[in-house]
């Protein structure tokens, strides 16, 4: 989720790109740069790694002059964050530059055909082979008579660009230049955002409205499969096919801290709507219809390992815990290997069966948690088999592990963890999936069948957020609480645990989650009328057994908020209210049925006036013991 900007006007570039990407920080923050095309086609190129600053102070000493540009803030998804890997990127002769957010899916296979064809890369970026790809198209189109497409001045860059993306796999919005094609900037979208902002005879490209709010309101959102090409004249639209396209633009009410968060009310709002897509885009390229373990290849993790090892200690703190905790769930069952999750701050503590034989699965969404790491320095002690699940590629956890399986969420701004877990589950799921699979425990057709669920998966997300107003009535009824539990079975008790800590955390209610089978060794002494019981009730193996806790609960005065699939009758009837999620396999319900808990903890959050962003005593990562 990095940010993109792109100017075309009278006015010099490089101080509009520069505060457009100060706009968009919130959207990657590793690294930056920008190209300014100056007067006589020259073009200026500067990155740094770091923060925008960095960017800043180079640009102090040497601006660049020029009326047209773009410019990107990176967060790493191929290749760590570097001068090297920030963008812009360009071709071999350094004509062509592109700023580019996304995944190209098949990268790797482009890189390996066009370095056949004699490309040179200069950095470890998927996006460095749409560079090469484009200066491979527009050298071959040169060369034969083709048809100019109407009322453009450069055709050739065009139709370059139309072949090139329609080689593309994967997610990508960019903007880009050439330099022998001036007063010209190009700007492509499919399945990341991109919007153009229409001034008086200058234009602007960003991924999103923050970025050119103060020049202008008016803007065109590009829509999946179209390419923008852009002079200071004119904003000509047309997809990938190349017909042209007409839209009307939108006028943009929102003030700038709304639009930073898209409209949402809070970071952490926006993070739980954006979770289909966190999904989407960490199974990107890993999965599909036709699944091979192929992405074992990206993640440096030699096969024979998870084909030979013994045992898997899955460890990380709060949130990322509670992920290990569901992915202990998924590899047992799934590749039957022995499994042991863990508090990180406890694990360094003790002396764990490790032997060479041992994964260790470190989980984290920032990479630089402070017990998390010292849990893997303390296991390399004694394994060398090392697997980070991480959203920041780049980060210590990253660098200090032989293979990291990236979750592609984009930054989490929030303090409370929603789309990172997502993430999380969905990168163990892939782990133990693919685990299955070598260890010879799922065959062929399940992997394939499973994989198929998996990515229905978003779907049902985006299924759940639709009750939204449901959970926000339920949380006018009860934010007046004090305590409440949190009861689930089997896979759903690391969920239990994971929405009673969202509702500690951002609502200061006293939270308790339970597997329901231990209520009666103890908790159920809790149970009067004043200790509402959430459940996570959906069909399971264990359903049967889960309603009977159920009704222990609800005889002893509890009032019960559940968590159901369609169609459901026995917990129902003994519900206060009801909140559905569509049914999906039972491995897999983690995945959905989380996300009516989070709505619930941030909206009773919200009822009793609390920061949600920023929830007392706590900060986004702990890098102290
Ligand atoms: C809870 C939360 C924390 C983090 C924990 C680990 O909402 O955000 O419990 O999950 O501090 O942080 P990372 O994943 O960055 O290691």
């Amino acid at each position: 989720m990095c940010g993109i900007v792109g100017y075309i006007g009278p006015k010099q570039a490089h101080p509009i790109l520069l505060d457009g990407l100060k706009r968009l920080e919130y959207r990657g923050y590793d690294s930056a740069g920008l190209c300014v095309a100056g007067e006589n086609g020259k073009l200026s190129i500067l990155r740094a790694a770091g923060k925008i600053r960095v960017l800043e102070e180079l640009l102090k000493k040497d601006p660049p002059k020029g009326i047209r540009g773009i410019g990107h803030s990176r967060w790493a998804s191929h290749g760590k964050p570097s001068e090297e890997n920030a963008h812009p990127h360009t071709d071999c002769k350094k004509e062509i530059v592109i700023v580019h957010n996304g995944i190209i899916e098949n990268y790797f296979s482009l890189r390996e055909e066009l370095g056949t064809k004699g490309h040179r890369f200069s950095s470890e970026t998927d996006t460095e082979v749409i560079t090469h790809l484009l200066e491979e198209n527009l050298q071959r189109l040169k060369s034969r008579a083709t048809p100019h497409p109407p009322h453009l001045a450069h055709p050739l860059l065009f139709l370059a660009v139309q072949e090139t993306v329609k080689e593309l796999k994967g997610s990508f919005a960019m903007t880009l230049l050439w330099k022998q094609a001036p007063d010209t900037l190009i700007a492509v979208r499919n399945d990341c955002p991109l919007a153009i902002g229409l001034g008086d005879r200058e234009f602007f490209v960003a991924s999103d409205v923050p970025a050119f709010l103060p020049y202008t309101r008016n803007v065109l959102f590009l829509e999946d499969r179209e390419i923008a090409v852009l002079s200071s004249q004119q904003c000509l639209l047309f997809n990938f096919e190349g017909k042209k396209v007409s839209r009307e633009p939108l006028s943009i009410k929102w003030n700038l801290s709304q639009a930073e968060k898209g409209g949402y009310k809070h970071f952490m709002l926006k993070e739980i709507f954006e979770q289909p897509r966190a999904v989407e885009d960490t199974l990107r390229g890993r999965i599909g219809p036709n699944s091979t373990p192929g992405f074992l290849q990206e993640l440096n993790l030699d096969a024979e390992i998870l084909k030979r090892v013994r045992r898997v200690h899955l460890v990380g703190c709060g949130t990322a815990y509670h992920a290990g905790l569901v992915g202990k769930y998924l590899l047992e069952h799934l590749a039957g290997i022995p499994c042991e999750a863990e508090i990180a701050s406890e694990f360094r503590y003790r002396r764990p069966t490790l032997d060479p034989e041992t994964l260790l699965i470190a989980i984290s969404q920032s990479g630089e948690t402070a017990d998390t790491l010292s849990a893997v320095r303390e296991a390399k002690k004694r394994t060398s088999h090392l697997l980070a699940i991480c959203n920041c590629v780049g980060s210590t956890l990253t660098r200090e592990v032989p293979s990291t399986l990236t979750t592609h969420c984009g930054p989490e701004i929030g303090v409370a963890s929603t789309k990172a877990f997502l993430g999380q589950l969905t990168a163990l799921t892939l782990v133990a999936l693919h685990a299955g699979f070598l260890r010879g425990q799922l065959s062929a057709e399940e992997l394939r069948s499973f994989s198929e669920e998996l990515l229905k998966i978003p779907g049902g997300i985006r299924q759940v957020l639709k009750e939204e107003p449901a959970v926000l009535k339920i949380s006018k009824e009860m934010y007046k609480k004090e305590h409440l539990l949190y009861l689930g079975r089997h896979i759903q008790y690391p969920i239990c645990l994971e929405g009673a800590l969202k509702l500690k955390e951002l609502s200061y209610i006293h939270a308790e989650g339970y597997a329901a089978g231990e209520m009666k060794h103890g908790p159920i002494a809790l149970i009067d009328e004043s200790m509402p019981v959430v459940a996570l009730a959906t069909r399971s193996r264990l359903y049967d057994k889960l309603c009977g806790n159920l009704q222990e609960a609800v005889a002893r005065g509890a009032v019960l908020i559940s968590v159901v699939n369609p169609g459901d009758r026995a917990v129902t009837a003994q519900s206060a209210w009801t909140l559905e999620v569509p049914e999906v396999p039972e491995l897999l319900s983690p995945l959905v049925n989380i996300v009516p808990l989070q709505l619930f903890a941030y909206h009773m959050a919200r009822q009793r006036g609390c920061d949600v962003d920023q929830p007392r005593n706590l900060a986004k990562s702990v890098t102290v013991e």
